[in-house]
């Protein structure tokens, strides 16, 4: 957990403003006169829902327990951070060196890996044993240039064999059990996890071997034993074979996301090279946010029976390893809605044949293959067919059925035109009104969005950072690379009668402090000098220091790509923004009308209205861009 995570768990927001201004509680908020300006009707909300404050008056801004202080002490982002650490009996110092030692262990850790890559590897072309891995891999049609690519490998059927090895060349056995490739046996001593397997590195973007799957040569249970959780490998946010995907990703524009080893081995022995798999898991954030360096376009391949029972029953044979692996490599349709809306994706799905896996369908018809990801349906859409099947449209029960278990996935679409669109859709499938669906969907029935997914997207709880940290990420990124764009992003949304970019724009409180100061230092140095940039980043330097480490991951950028993509990024921001206010507000009008304080509610009534405003015109122009571009991308 970061510090300033520890910091705001331990702190209350409500605590900390209301020892500043005195709090009112009006339903599930609190309201005040707002300290930065002067009103005579409370502007100035704190939810504690969402650790977070707004002024909804004349100030337009608001932001987290951090930003508050800030603002209210005029201080800058160290000094708030000294000041709420202290207040919240946070230590800032010891963690550094820890933090160093952490640094030495995972050094330690990628040797360990890839030297156990290069030993199994050898015992797979060498060794008498390793026949039998030989044979199966033959069977399986994988080539020798494939094993070599893949540096696949085989496991000794033995209990010490990587053990003695490894502890021969110097390192512990503490290490190697850290390495996640020993375990302790309960009287003492250690033995290999992987034995009389085949083994598959698994490998971080960057091409370091993080982890290890390991392949059953006979009926074994597991069929496939993969690392623990270690300080390198984090299943949730690895995909098996990204280093060798990424460049293909980019120049192909997207990426096929499929199960398995087998099937990444068999895509990539064809040459269909932008292709990685989910290792048996549900696509998770951490992945899609991993893919999102790469490209936007995501294309699912799942077996045709993926959410049914097969892939239950598959999860019960393998119930050991089924606890801490789903079977479907989807995370639940929201979830994919969601992450194509918080994260700015697009994700498509396709079906394969019935009891076949990719690996399958490749050898024997890639054109197949090749049409069928082609042919990959829009994630509502594919979802919509997927259900709407299931039903009898001419009675009349199943249709109420079927809208019941579909709206609640349409009204999760962010964007009002795309929701609308979907909307029109079900109208006609279903042969109803779409006046009446729309109704039902606004109806309390079917579930609202939580307010609790706007605090997932302010990034406060820390298992969860915040869902847009990609894109600020991004435009500090861009900023950094041509600090021109910031000019031109503030023209577009001048120009569109919208405020020009600031940090309130931004959700975590880091990037939030890093986005003033480049702004700042743009301003007065009419561009970036690198040099006094890091002098001046003072406590920021580590969080620069993060971002300037992704630089090298938007090398390839044009600049009229860079361009189009700040556009984007400046008009997606505010959307976001805008939408979190929206959805405040009508929280807060909620609240005054069950309170019967007719005053208030047509109050912030008109305030939906004035955000409203500016979010149609908003998303008029990001319309009209993304139309732009595929004119753009068609004309020769
Ligand atoms: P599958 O059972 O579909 O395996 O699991 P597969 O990839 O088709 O392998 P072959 O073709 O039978 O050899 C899909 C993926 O789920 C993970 C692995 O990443 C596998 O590739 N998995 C599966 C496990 O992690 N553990 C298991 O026990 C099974
Ligand atoms: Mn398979």
């Amino acid at each position: 957990m970061s510090v300033i995570d520890e910091i705001k768990e331990r702190l209350d927001i409500v605590d900390v403003i209301s020892s500043y201004v005195p709090l009112k509680k009006a339903g599930r908020n609190y309201k005040a006169l707002c300290p930065f300006h002067s009103e005579k009707t409370p502007s100035f909300v704190v939810f504690p829902d969402t650790q977070s404050w707004h002024c909804f008056g004349a100030c337009n801004t608001g932001g987290d327990v951090f930003t508050f202080i800030m603002r209210r002490e005029n201080m800058e982002f160290s000094e708030a951070l000294r000041l709420l650490a202290e207040r919240a009996g946070v230590s800032l110092e010891p963690r550094r060196e820890g933090e160093e030692a952490a640094g030495k262990l995972i050094e330690r850790l990628r040797a360990i890996n890839s030297l156990a890559a290069e030993y199994f590897h050898h015992l797979l072309l060498n060794s008498p044993e390793g026949a039998r891995a030989r044979d199966y891999l033959s069977k399986r049609d994988i080539s020798n240039e494939t094993c070599k690519t893949f540096q696949l490998g085989y496991a000794q059927d033995e209990w010490q064999a990587l053990g003695h090895y490894l502890t021969n060349k110097g390192y512990s056995w503490s290490d190697l059990l850290e390495a996640g490739l020993v375990l302790e046996r309960k009287e003492g001593g250690y033995y290999d996890r992987f034995r009389g397997r085949l083994i598959f590195p698994i490998r971080d973007v960057r091409g370091y071997v993080v982890g290890f799957g390991a392949r059953a040569l006979d009926n074994t249970q597991p069929k496939y034993l993969n690392s623990p959780q270690t300080p390198l490998f984090d299943k949730s946010s690895i995909l098996y074979g990204i280093d060798q995907a990424k460049d293909a990703i980019r120049e192909q524009g997207f990426v096929v996301i499929v199960e398995g080893y087998m099937d990444v081995l068999m895509a990539h022995q064809y040459g269909r090279r932008n292709v990685v798999a989910s290792m048996g898991t549900a696509l998770t954030e951490k992945q899609v946010r991993v893919i999102k360096k790469l490209t936007k376009k995501l294309v699912l391949a799942l077996d045709a029976d993926a959410a049914g029972d097969q892939a239950t029953l598959r999860g019960l044979e393998v119930a050991q390893e089924a606890l801490d692996r789903r079977a479907v490599p989807v995370p639940t349709w929201r979830g994919l809605i969601r992450y194509e809306d918080q994260l700015d994706a697009e994700i498509r799905v396709v079906s394969l044949p019935t009891g076949k896996d990719p690996d399958e369908v490749l050898k024997e018809n890639v054109a197949q293959w090749d049409a069928l990801v082609a042919q990959a349906l829009p994630v509502v859409e594919y979802y919509l067919q997927t259900i709407v099947s299931k039903f009898d449209l001419e009675s009349p029960k199943d249709k109420v059925a079927a809208a019941r278990e579909v709206l609640p996935i349409i009204k999760e679409i962010g964007s009002p035109v795309e929701r609308a669109h979907y909307l029109q859709k079900l109208a006609r499938m279903l042969r109803v009104d779409e006046r009446m669906l729309q109704q039902e969907m606004e109806s309390k029935k079917v579930a609202p969005r939580r307010l609790g997914t706007a605090a997932e997207r302010y990034g406060r709880l820390s298992a969860q950072p915040g869902l847009t940290f990609g894109l600020e990420q991004y435009v500090l990124l861009l900023l950094l690379k041509r600090p021109e764009l910031l000019d031109s992003m503030n023209a577009l949304l001048v120009g569109l009668g919208l405020e020009p970019l600031s940090s309130a724009d931004l959700t975590e409180v880091e990037k939030r402090a890093l986005f003033e100061l480049i702004t700042r230092h743009i301003m007065q140095h009419q561009g970036i000098d690198m040099n006094a940039l890091l002098q001046e980043a003072g406590a920021l330097c580590d969080v620069l220091e993060d971002v300037l480490g992704l630089m090298e991951e938007i090398a390839f950028l044009s600049d009229e790509q860079a361009d189009l993509d700040a556009a984007q990024c400046a008009l997606r921001l505010r959307e976001l923004r805008l939408l979190r206010r929206n959805e405040e507000l009508r929280y807060l009008q909620e609240d005054a009308q069950a309170q019967g304080d007719a005053e208030a509610a047509r109050r912030w009534a008109q305030k939906v209205n004035e955000l409203t405003a500016q979010l149609v015109r908003l998303q008029k122009e990001k319309a009209a861009r993304s139309s732009l571009r595929i004119v753009r991308q068609e004309s020769p």
